[in-house]
């Protein structure tokens, strides 16, 4: 079986270059179905960002890499169905529907896939696409949607400021006969990104970054160049490696305001930031101290896919920390595979309990999920002695290799492939590049 062998302990040095966001490029390159040309900067080579380009190939649309620049046609869309395989792939599958619907007039989608963190329903998805006029059925496991010619304005209130379900309807209204309101708007950089990559490409997107965003519907969208934002998460996983480590690291490439929620809660752990333009230097204490109450929320509250990550840290700090999950009910699964490594620490309901122990000790674990798997890669790199984590495609969705990128700071990790024996010296000096 693939693992990620880390042999832990030493402190990490130098600078890390964080990759563009994964959330940001997901309904990015969804929304260049809306039609013309569209070259993607900065757009993180992962498993989930290919397969949205297996998705705009599938569905007809040119979808080209070169390098880390990604250029979409979408002169022709000529299928509108994304059949179950893609869509179970990851959750952001399912904001193909309003842009094919949208574009073609008809959209035909299943369940998406992606992390299992509790039930995560589509019905605001499908809410929205229906007061924007469109036809919904539901049949055999399958969603099909359909509209009379364009799709029509309407006042879209949604109950939760879901990321998806906002995204979903700004990207479907944005060629709607007529204005949109959606109220109750997710406030997340993403969308921010999105409504500037709509705008980029001739839409009417406004209020991006508040809870009301009005989207005047244009009949045709047309060709852009965009650059795909920093990605607060990956930023916040290295952040949190390096307080695990007792480390200082600097990140380039960060916008430091989309992070102000996780740099808060690590600097009442005791580290100390340094912003110098784009780049953002972490200097960790050689043991943190607890944070007594970390709550997760919606931007600009502390996020959800930092949670996993911030616990990995606090797991050696000196107290107790207690984590309240609100978003996800299902986001603790990766406690059990941390206590493998002597971390003191249990769940109930929504709360998390963290007591710090003096140290972790590594040991051979499995990633859960995404970030549930990044945070046994940050928890392995402050244990003592080596660990194994399996299942390491679940990092693979989210992380442009982070093996290369934690080596370059002077982490000795390295991926062990399925048949491979025990690792070497030699293969950790070949991984960091020495
Ligand atoms: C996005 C992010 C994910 C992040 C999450 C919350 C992407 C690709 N993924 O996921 O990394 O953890 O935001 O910041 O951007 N809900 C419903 N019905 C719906 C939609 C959502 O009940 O129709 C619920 C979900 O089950 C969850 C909550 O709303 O409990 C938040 O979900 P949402 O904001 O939609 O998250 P995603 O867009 O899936």
């Amino acid at each position: 079986m693939e693992s990620l062998v880390i042999d832990g302990g030493n402190r990490l040095r130098g600078g890390i270059r964080v990759q563009g966001a994964k959330n940001g490029a997901l309904p990015v390159l969804a929304a260049s179905v809306l039609g013309g040309r569209s070259v993607i900067h900065n757009c993180p080579r992962l498993t989930d960002t290919e397969s949205s380009l297996e998705i705009l190939r599938m569905l007809g649309c040119g979808a080209e890499r070169d390098g880390e620049a990604v250029t979409v046609d979408a002169s022709r869309v000529p299928r509108c169905d994304i059949p179950p395989e893609l869509m179970r792939r990851m959750r952001s599958s399912v904001i193909f529907l309003g842009a094919v619907l949208a574009r073609c007039g008809r959209a035909v989608v299943s369940a998406p896939g992606g992390c299992e963190l509790g039930p995560r329903p589509i019905d605001m998805h499908l809410e929205a696409m229906r007061l924007l006029g469109a036809d919904i059925t539901e049949s055999r496991g399958l969603v099909f949607c359909e509209c009379a010619g364009r799709l029509k304005g309407a006042e879209i209130v949604l109950p939760y400021p879901s990321v998806g379900a906002t995204e979903n309807a700004m990207i479907a209204a944005s060629t709607a006969r007529g204005r949109t309101v959606i109220v109750g708007a997710a406030k997340e950089p993403e969308i921010t990104e999105l409504a500037d990559f709509i705008n980029s490409k001739g839409g009417s997107v406004s209020g991006a970054g508040s809870d009301v965003l009005l989207i005047d519907g244009v009949e045709a969208l047309g060709d852009c160049e965009h650059v795909c934002i920093p990605d607060r998460i990956a930023a916040a996983t290295y952040i949190a490696a390096a307080a695990a480590t007792g480390s200082e690291i600097t990140l380039y490439g960060v916008q430091p305001r989309h992070l102000t929620a996780v740099t808060d809660v690590f600097a009442r752990a005791g580290c100390r930031f340094r912003e110098d333009g784009g780049a953002l230097t972490v200097t960790a204490p050689e043991r943190l101290k607890a944070v007594r109450f970390i709550r997760t929320a919606p931007y600009p509250g502390f996020p959800t896919d930092a949670q996993a990550l911030t616990a990995a840290a606090l797991a050696t700090a000196d107290g107790v920390s207690v984590l309240c999950e609100t978003v996800f009910s299902g986001r603790f699964r990766y406690l059990r595979e941390l206590s493998r490594m002597g971390a003191d620490v249990g769940s109930e309901g929504q709360l998390a309990v963290i007591k710090g122990v003096p140290f972790l000790s590594g040991a051979k674990t499995a990633c859960t999920d995404l970030r549930g798997g990044a945070a046994l890669v940050v928890a392995a790199l402050g244990a003592r002695g080596r660990s194994g984590i399996s299942a390491p495609g679940h990092i693979d969705r989210g992380y442009e290799n982070v093996e290369a990128a934690l080596s370059a700071a002077g982490a000795r990790i390295y991926r062990k492939s399925e048949d491979e024996t025990d690792h070497t010296d030699g293969i950790f000096r070949e991984a960091s590049g020495v």
